[in-house]
C-alpha cells in the first residue's frame, strides 16, 4: 500500500539564511501537482473532440481526478493548516485573505459546466465548459500564488517543526492510497528531477522496497524520458 507519509519538502526559509536549516514546506508540492493537473486539463478541453465519446470519457477521467483532489486539499489546508494557524493567530485566515468561498464557487461552476459537456457532447457545450474551467483555473493560480508564501511565512514564524509535522502528519493520515497515486502521478513530472530523486532516496532509504518501486512506477509512467533517465541515474538503477 502506497502513502505519503514518506514524502515531504524541506524548502529554504524564507529569508534563504544558508546558515539556517531548511524547514517543511506543507503547500509548495501539492500546490506544483494541482497546477499541473489543471493546465493538463485546460489544454486537453481546448483540444478535445467533444463529439467523441472515447475522447471525452478520458477528459471526464482526468477532470473528476483533479477535481478530487483540489476539493481534498482545500479540506486538508481548512481542517489542519488553517486550524494550526488561527491557533497560533486568531483571525489569520480572514487577514490574509486565503479563505476558499471563491475557489470553492468557481470550482464547482467549471465542474457543472464540464459535466454538462461531457452529457451533451456537443462542439458548443464544449467550448463553452472550456471557457468556464480557464476562468477557474485563473482563480485557482491566483489563489495558489497568494496563498503559498503567506500561509508557510505565517506557520514557519508561528510554529515549532514539531507542530508542522504534527500538521502533515493529521492530513496524510486522511489521504487515501488511490487520491496518493493520484497526486504523485500529477507532482512528479512538476518538480525537479534532482529534487524527485532525493525524495525518492529518502523513500528508498527507509521505506519497504515495494514501497519504493510503486513510486518508481508512478515516475517511469509519468516522467519524459529524458526525465526518467536523469532519475535513474541519480537513483543509481
Ligand atoms: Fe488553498
Amino acid at each position: 500500500m502506497v502513502t505519503t507519509t514518506e514524502l515531504n519538502t524541506r524548502a529554504a526559509t524564507p529569508d534563504g539564511d544558508p546558515g539556517e536549516a531548511a524547514r517543511d514546506d506543507l503547500l509548495v508540492l501539492i500546490h506544483k501537482a494541482l497546477r499541473y493537473g489543471l493546465f493538463q486539463v485546460v489544454i486537453e478541453a481546448g483540444a478535445t473532440d467533444w463529439t467523441d465519446a472515447g475522447s471525452v470519457a478520458v477528459l471526464r477521467v482526468r477532470w473528476d481526478t483533479v477535481e478530487h483532489l483540489i476539493h481534498t486539499h482545500a479540506g486538508h489546508e481548512d481542517r489542519h493548516i488553517f486550524a494550526l494557524l488561527e491557533t497560533k493567530q486568531p483571525g489569520s485566515v480572514g487577514r490574509l485573505g486565503i479563505g476558499h468561498t471563491v475557489v470553492e464557487h468557481d470550482l464547482d461552476r467549471a465542474s457543472a459546466a464540464m459535466h454538462k459537456a461531457f452529457d451533451a457532447r456537443t462542439p458548443q457545450a464544449g467550448l463553452t465548459a472550456y471557457r468556464v474551467l480557464n476562468s477557474f483555473v485563473a482563480t485557482a493560480m491566483s489563489h495558489f500564488a497568494d496563498e503559498e508564501p503567506a500561509v508557510m511565512e505565517e506557520i514557519w514564524s508561528t510554529c515549532t517543526d514539531e507542530e508542522i509535522a504534527a500538521c502533515r502528519a493529521a492530513f496524510m493520515a486522511e489521504i487515501t492510497p488511490d487520491d496518493a497515486i493520484s497526486t504523485y502521478e500529477l507532482m512528479f513530472p512538476a518538480v525537479p528531477v534532482a529534487e524527485l530523486a532525493e525524495l525518492l532516496g529518502t523513500v528508498q532509504a527507509a521505506a519497504p522496497a515495494p514501497l519504493f518501486d510503486s513510486l518508481l512506477d508512478v515516475a517511469e509512467r509519468t516522467l519524459t524520458p529524458s526525465a526518467w533517465k536523469r532519475l535513474r541515474n541519480r537513483l543509481d538503477r
